[in-house]
């Protein structure tokens, strides 16, 4: 029997679903993108049937796992300084066992264990299955490591555990790894080959979601656009396919479509989508289904035509005007985001105005920016010399933030004086009296909660906006609500 812990936490609602008998204590932390999180939800999954329930208490975990993100040197320091902490929890915990998973754990493998003696298992992002004979050897007081990556796992037939959740909005992953080689990125490596998840167990988790409330899905891929079912095998190998299985393939506009007619209630949104691979039936199909919302999140790295050419990046900088021009076209009031990398080596100044006037043109709802770091491994570390000064860096960087700051300001106000549907997802971190809330658009939106509840689709009548959020008053529950 599973049973559901309600607590309350910060102001939101932590959804724990734990299951009877399990004795053992584990403590999983999550930082990088939205796949690790999701990630995590299935190692929990795992971890359940081998008699672990999840803890919010660190100093309680008999066991502790940290999935770990690569994408910057940053993000790799961080988890260092993490694996500290855990140290010096192991004096008052000794009998604590330490794990690290995810994309450090591929690209550092057994070094790991030679680096950080505090880490007793290293897992890679295709190995979590093996998970229950691993911890059978470190039970055994031996070092546990498995990074094979794999052509085929897609975790399909697992059904997660949602962690910290808010019980409205849930992440499930339809690809895995990415085939792309965008020379400044180290997922190819950590992550491995692209392959797709069954449609079939998407829908099963999806109708799944809805049957336990939820009310939004976020459709995973480190490239969603490239999603591709033909009944199982490598995107790359999709030629050699049978007639029938090309004929009866399904992309990812395809499964789109069958998400939102499954649910016809439910939010859709998805992430990330790849320029090089978007396609004009994805668009079309957003645009046909009231629920999928209106927002992409289309990654761009520069506006210069030589460095996206540096890159690896399989468009140019018109063919992504293009894009937008259609975007803009069938789904007027479509909000687009991006990634940026400021100081990608050899990036001129005249480089760099072409990623600000790429942006002036675009004018994004908002965006995630970065400066450039060396990945080893990857063919901008093995081919090109990391030439751009610490301070240029940070100097591009901080005009492309002052300019998202602006463009996120001029589209914030566009939605002053409409009346938008809001899903409520918690309390307002800054008002206990306010729920908080995303549009269709991704905006977050604020609003005094009167007799409205977590969960419910609400028509709210902005009034007024900051760069980041929206806010309003509600003036009746949207025709969403079943
Ligand atoms: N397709 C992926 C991209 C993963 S990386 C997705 O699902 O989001 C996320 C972002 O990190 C990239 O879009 C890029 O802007 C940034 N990034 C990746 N490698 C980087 C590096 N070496 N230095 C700085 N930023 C990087
Ligand atoms: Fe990385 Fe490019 Fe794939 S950014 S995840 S190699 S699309």
């Amino acid at each position: 029997m599973e049973k559901i812990i309600d607590e309350k936490k910060q102001g939101e609602s932590l959804i724990l679903e734990q299951k009877d008998g399990n004795t053992r204590k584990l403590f999983i932390e999550s930082y990088g993108c939205q796949m690790n999180f999701s990630d995590s939800e299935i190692v929990a999954s795992i971890l359940a049937n081998e008699g672990y329930n999840t803890t919010q208490q660190l100093e309680d975990a008999d066991l502790v796992l940290v999935n770990t993100c690569s994408i910057r040197d940053k993000a790799e320091q961080t988890v260092r300084k993490r694996l500290e902490k855990y140290n010096a929890v192991k004096k008052i915990n000794p009998t604590m066992k330490v794990g690290v998973l995810g994309c450090m754990a591929e690209r550092l493998k057994s070094k790991f264990l030679e680096e950080e003696k505090i880490v007793d298992l290293v897992v890679g992002p295709d190995a979590y299955k093996d998970l229950p004979n691993l911890l059978s050897e470190v039970d055994e007081g031996r070092d546990a490591i498995n990074v094979i990556l794999s052509k085929e796992e897609t975790y399909g037939d697992i059904s997660p555990v949602r962690l910290n959740s808010n019980g409205v909005s849930a992440f499930v992953s339809i690809t895995r790894g990415c085939d792309n080689m965008c020379t400044f990125c180290v997922v190819p490596f950590t992550r491995g080959r692209e392959r797709s998840r069954d449609p079939q167990s998407i829908l099963e988790e999806v109708n799944d979601l809805w049957n336990k409330g939820y009310k939004e899905v976020t459709l995973l891929g480190q490239n969603v656009d490239s999603y591709l079912w033909y009944g199982g095998g490598l995107k790359k190998d999709f030629e050699k396919a049978s007639d029938l299985q090309k004929a009866t393939a399904t992309n990812f506009a395809n499964l789109l479509e069958l998400c939102a007619k499954a649910q016809p209630k439910m939010r859709f949104r998805f992430s990330t989508s790849n320029p090089q691979d978007m396609t004009l039936d994805v668009i079309e199909t957003m645009a046909q289904y009231n629920n999928i919302c209106n927002y992409i999140h289309l990654p761009v790295q520069s506006g210069s035509n030589r460095i996206l050419k540096e890159m690896n990046r399989q468009h140019t900088r018109e063919e992504y005007f293009e894009l937008i021009d259609n975007i803009k076209r069938l789904i007027p009031d479509c909000a687009i985001s991006q990634d940026m990398i400021a100081g990608f080596p050899t990036e001129t100044e005249e480089d760099h105005q072409d990623t600000l006037s790429l942006m002036e043109y675009v004018k994004y709802d908002f965006g995630f920016m970065f400066a450039y770091s060396e990945r080893p491994g990857t063919l901008a570390e093995r081919k090109m010399e990391d030439d751009i000064p610490e301070d240029t860096k940070k100097r591009r960087l901080n005009e492309i933030i002052q300019l998202q700051q602006k463009h996120s300001l001029y589209r914030t106000q566009q939605h002053v004086g409409k009346v938008e549907e809001v899903l409520i997802e918690k309390s307002s971190k800054k008002s206990d009296a306010h729920w908080s809330g995303r549009n269709s658009q991704n905006t977050v939106v604020v609003f005094p909660k009167d007799n409205y509840k977590v969960g419910d689709f609400v028509n709210v009548k902005i009034t007024d906006c900051t760069s980041a959020t929206l806010i309003g008053e509600a003036v009746g529950l949207s025709m969403n609500n079943s």
